[in-house]
């Protein structure tokens, strides 16, 4: 089987590309001496996690719990829930650790710690937690400078039913960098802002033993990670056309792509209309604010190679408008109805979302495999 046998739109994942991106980022850790704790929501599949788990101490992350229960099932127990925690999700959680899960949970108040433990004592077990930190101002989290970090801690380590297993936190602005050295100088901030809630922590009497930190930008620009015990990254598997604008990775080594057809032609108006509009590109337009915008995506030929400046410059939602982005002519004859395309992501994670498998090739357009997808919550 080939690629020409699918029926698209489809996920195409080409495996040797994502064994490079992973033995590239594994090499970095093992050279700074820390362990990768890879992050289970952008391949939300068990084939891609062993990889990525090759050389490390076998410990995950995941953003649903749907996530969790699937790599538990596959054989996979020490699990971070690195999502901020809500009483609704905590039966399930505890059904999990019931089944001999190793779950480690994130919060940022002492509301949280009050529910979870409370929870925890009914069943009679001990949860362990991770303090978020917002190193950033992205998202969530606390600061150094928030009194709530002692006090969250320290209720953790008081309270029946908790356990403080150390602090968490993910530079996501590291997306918005714009130089090699200003996602250099974030990785240091995300860890020196770690390091510094645990030692903050470490002096007020509380234990901090984890100190985890992680994006895929700070994976690959990080210098120094002294005092930090694990890397968490996710998309590195993958790497996409946001990774490739910042300049993390080359176009070419994104593993990810959507086979896409031509179903016709609009030579008016010099576009090419193919069967994948958003529903199969996702509305991710990531590049939008980067100095090259790729639209919904690159589009490259069957075998991978980018084809001219052709990017999916319109979406519908089974509707794709490709065009030249600086409006030089469509050469027709080689896009003829029936023709196939690969369509590179915006956002890998984003894409792969609206599919239920990979058709996996290995550096050629032959189908090796199929791999199945963990989606929903
Ligand atoms: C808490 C947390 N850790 C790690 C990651 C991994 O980041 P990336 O996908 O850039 O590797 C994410 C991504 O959203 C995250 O939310």
């Amino acid at each position: 089987m080939n690629l020409t046998t699918l029926e698209t739109p489809c996920l195409i994942l080409d495996k040797k590309k994502l064994k490079n991106n992973i033995q590239r980022i594994s090499k970095r850790m093992a050279t700074l001496g820390v362990n990768l704790r890879p992050h289970g929501k952008s391949a939300k599949n068990i084939d891609a996690m062993r990889m990525a788990l090759e050389g490390q101490e076998g410990g995950i992350t995941v953003s649903t719990l749907k996530e969790a229960e699937y790599y538990f099932e596959q054989g996979i127990k020490d699990i971070v829930y690195a999502v901020g925690i809500a009483p609704v999700k905590l039966p399930r959680i505890l059904r999990l650790i019931k089944q001999g899960a190793e779950i480690t949970l994130l919060l940022d108040s002492t509301q949280q710690v009050r529910f979870v433990a409370e929870a925890a004592v009914k069943e009679g077990i001990t949860l362990p937690v991770l303090i978020e930190l917002d190193c950033d101002g992205h998202r969530s989290g606390v600061t150094l400078e928030d009194d709530s970090l002692i006090a969250i801690g320290t209720l953790l380590h008081e309270t029946q039913g908790v356990s403080l297993k150390g602090v968490l936190t993910h530079a996501g602005e590291s997306y918005q960098c714009r130089s090699t050295e200003a996602m250099t100088a974030m990785a240091e901030q995300e860890r020196s802002c770690a390091v510094a809630c645990a030692e903050a922590l470490r002096h007020a009497g509380l234990p901090c033993p984890v100190v985890s930190v992680g994006s895929t930008p700070t994976a690959n620009f990080a210098e120094d990670l002294s005092g930090v015990t694990e890397v968490r990254a996710g998309v590195y598997m993958f790497y996409d056309l946001v990774m490739a604008g910042l300049g993390v990775c080359r176009e070419e080594d994104i593993a990810v792509s959507v086979l896409a057809s031509v179903i016709g032609h609009q030579k008016r108006k010099g576009w090419v209309i193919t069967d994948a509009g958003w529903m199969a590109l996702s509305r991710d337009r990531g590049t939008a604010a980067q100095p090259i915008d790729q639209g919904y995506g690159r589009v490259c030929g069957v075998d991978g190679a980018p084809l001219k400046d052709l990017i999916v410059s319109g979406a519908n939602q089974e509707h794709g408008i490709v065009s030249d982005r600086n409006g030089e002519a469509i050469s027709w004859e080689s896009c003829d109805i029936g023709t196939l395309v690969r369509i590179l992501p915006n956002h890998a994670c984003a894409t792969s979302a609206m599919y239920d498998r990979y058709h996996v090739v290995d550096a050629s357009e032959e189908i090796v495999d199929t791999w199945y997808r963990v989606n929903g919550w």
